[in-house]
């Protein structure tokens, strides 16, 4: 390579770095796999150190990541500085760079020393202080200088205690990873994808973009659970090891992991990486490496750090699991809303356990960038997402008959030009109201559990499509028993079962209604707070752009969409309609179910078999208060797994009865019994993990 050309590839890097670093850090949509990334990095650094001339403090390779958000957004969190720089880990993929590692380390030092090997947690880095036992602040890594005060948000994550028990220190800090476990992030995808919404790309994207939602509230409800595993030894010098210090942290009552191993030699080391490469596929949670760091606190002093690391510490990455399989097609996908989705057809193969044969492609964009071709071999990861993706291609395995793939210019389903705004991914099909996919989509929505929770898959709706009886959700209201009974296999009583359930629906709270309306970017959540906030449909209606914004994590996007949703006569003649056969559209309109807790105050505390929030709202329905803290008032303290100590204690000292969730399901008339066994809750998606 040739001075000029080193220049080149050298600016080349570092444009391709800052741009990736920008969409995984920032936008939490990372568009390039990690080893991609890692390996431009490296190949930057080598090129620096080989042509130090074009060497720049500016340079990602002396940056760490950034999680700031540009000026305009700064407002959203308050910022503080780190007392401590919060750095980054040097990574490697291979063993033979960890025995480097291992030397260099033996060379300073000199004298004997231990490591102490950790799980590499596939999250968001956290810095929590705590002062007088207290949780004080919590920052995020920001530029590793500043942080993001994101305190309200961690205090909604259930395994991060409030106060500290033991012999802990006046003021100091730790600092861990913010994580999603597995079964929150398919929960959190399957909802977003539901609401056509772009689901998380992994669960790392999903824990940070969690960690900065505007709503503590929202926060509690994605399941995000936290491990610690640093105390800078700025904070706290009287451990001798790193082990010792995590350790008393842990009897401190704050989330350390067990596994956590001391090694003395590079072989033991090499036995753990072993290990978990294996074990880690049965883990809850996300992991990509491992971390081995010099145990001796003294020993990590002397090493000290570089501009970006710790010289006392080093990852070892794992290589994402993936396959290599041929396409053989692409099916382009209309979605309720219109977007066009395509979605690769692959050569069935096996990957981590299941045979994986349709991976997505998200949108045009990203078949341009990676320059796709049918029959092309292609790279698929599943690293945790519930639908496999498309992660690079082998080039030099490109046929000479592979198709470039043409999107299409018109919609699939019903032949309409596409579109595409100016700042959309997707294309869409324009013709909502005569698009036979998009019509049938949105009366499968309304029906859906989440929703209106009516009796009725996608062939029955196909069928009623089919023979014209229902366009809108508001003609599913008008069928009769006749109309009922000229579909397929339709008898009697699944007739009456399907307007059994219809009248039912009718029951449903305004906030599923108003998201069963399918109104573009309102989830379930999204429903929830809006629903809350207005009280009723014609406020939401009339609510202006301001007024709309006003509601918790109610941005730009889906303000504009919901005012736009009701500035169109046809959707408001459909709410008209619906409310005339009985609709929930407004709060009041959701009266209690019972009055079993008429006059009870009632104190929730610890983790139970639904979310919390769950719980106080079947308290709600029967007659109940909620209040949050114990005082004289109060009528009973509903305790779950690992109640709020300070509440268990004013309890006995105030006389108040203690109650678990088995006895308090007793109070309960029978139907609303069901909703507290954990199998209903996860069926609701509610489940509490941890
Ligand atoms: S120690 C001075 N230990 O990985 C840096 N980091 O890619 C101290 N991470 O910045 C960090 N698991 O956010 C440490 N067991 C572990 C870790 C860990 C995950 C994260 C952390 C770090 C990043 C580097």
């Amino acid at each position: 390579m040739t001075e000029k050309e080193a220049e080149i590839r050298i600016g080349e890097l570092r444009r391709e770095l800052e741009e990736n670093s920008y969409r995984y850090y920032v936008e939490n949509a990372p568009t390039i796999s990690d080893f991609n990334f890692d390996m431009m990095m490296h190949e930057l650094e080598d090129l620096e150190r080989q042509w130090p001339q074009f060497d720049s403090p500016d340079s990602p390779t002396h940056k760490v990541g950034s999680d700031l958000k540009s000026e305009a957004r700064r407002r959203e969190f308050a910022q503080y500085p780190h007392r401590y720089p919060m750095l980054s880990l040097g990574n490697t993929y291979s063993i033979e760079e960890v025995e480097a590692f291992a030397q260099r380390a033996d060379k300073t030092i000199g004298s004997p020393f231990s490591y102490s090997c950790e799980l590499k947690f596939d999250g968001t880095a956290i810095c929590l202080e705590y002062r007088k036992g207290r949780l004080y602040r919590a920052l995020t890594r920001g530029d590793g200088t500043v942080g993001d005060d994101v305190t309200a948000n961690v205090r909604m994550i259930s395994n991060i205690p409030h106060t500290l028990h033991g012999d802990y220190p006046e003021d100091f800090e730790i600092r861990g990873e913010i994580l999603m476990p597995y079964t929150a992030f398919d929960r959190l995808n399957e909802e977003r994808e539901e609401n056509e919404e772009a689901p998380f790309a992994n669960p790392r994207n999903a824990a940070s973009g969690s960690l900065k939602l505007l709503d503590p509230k929202e926060v509690a409800h994605r399941g995000l659970w936290c491990t610690l595993y640093h105390i800078p030894s700025e904070s706290l010098d009287s451990f001798d090891t790193h082990a010792h210090a995590l350790d008393a942290a842990a009897s401190w009552g704050l989330p350390v992991s067990d596994e956590r191993c001391v090694c003395d030699s590079i072989s033991q080391i090499e036995e753990y990486i072993r290990h978990w490469d294996v074990q880690r596929k049965f883990l809850p949670y996300p992991t990509d490496g491992i971390v081995i760091k010099i145990n001796e606190m003294r020993f990590q002093r002397e090493l000290g750090f570089t501009a970006k690391s710790p010289r006392w510490a080093v990852a070892y990455k794992f290589q994402a699991e993936r396959a290599l399989t041929p396409l053989l097609s692409i099916d382009y996908q209309v979605g309720r809303t219109g977007a066009v989705t395509p979605v690769a057809n692959l050569a069935p193969v096996q990957l981590s356990g299941t045979v994986v044969k349709r991976a997505t492609l998200n949108n045009a964009d990203q078949m341009t960038q990676m320059d796709i071709r049918t029959g092309d071999w292609v790279y698929v990861e599943k690293g945790g997402e519930i639908i496999p993706k498309i992660t690079g291609i082998e080039l030099g395995r490109r046929p000479a008959d592979a198709v470039l793939p043409q999107f299409p210019l018109v919609c699939p389903d019903c032949g309409t030009p596409l579109v595409r705004q100016e700042d959309e991914a997707k294309y869409f099909c324009p013709n909502s109201d005569g698009c036979p996919t998009q019509i049938q989509g949105r009366i499968l929505h309304f029906l859906s559990r989440k929703a209106m929770n009516i009796l009725a898959g996608e062939a029955t709706v196909a069928q009623l499509y089919n023979l014209g009886l229902v366009r809108t959700a508001a003609d599913l209201y008008d069928l009769k028993k006749s109309d009922l009974l000229r579909l397929d296999g339709w008898k009697e009583r699944s007739a009456e079962r399907f307007l059994l359930s219809l009248r039912s629906s009718r029951n449903v709270p305004f906030e599923r209604v108003l998201f069963a309306l399918g109104i573009r970017f309102v989830g379930e959540t999204t429903a929830k707070a809006v629903a809350r906030h207005f009280g009723d449909i014609d406020a939401v209606a009339a609510a202006d752009r301001e007024a709309l914004l006003a509601v918790p994590d109610v941005g730009e996007v889906i303000a504009q969409s919901i005012a736009d949703y009701f500035a169109d006569s046809r959707h408001i003649e459909e709410v008209k309609r619906l409310r005339a056969h009985g609709l929930r559209f407004s709060v009041s309109g959701d009266a209690p179910v019972s009055d079993a807790l008429k006059g009870l105050t009632i104190v929730v505390s610890g983790n139970f078999s639904i979310s919390r929030e769950a719980l106080k709202e079947i308290i709600e329905k029967n007659g109940g208060r909620n209040s949050s803290s114990v005082s004289s008032k109060t009528s009973f303290l509903l305790a779950g797994i690992k109640p709020g100590p300070e509440k268990i204690s004013k309890c006995e000292s105030l006389g108040i009865k203690i109650m678990d969730e088995a006895a308090f399901a007793q109070m309960l008339p029978a139907g609303q019994r069901e909703a507290l066994t954990p199998e209903s809750a996860e069926d609701d998606g509610e489940l509490t993990l941890f």
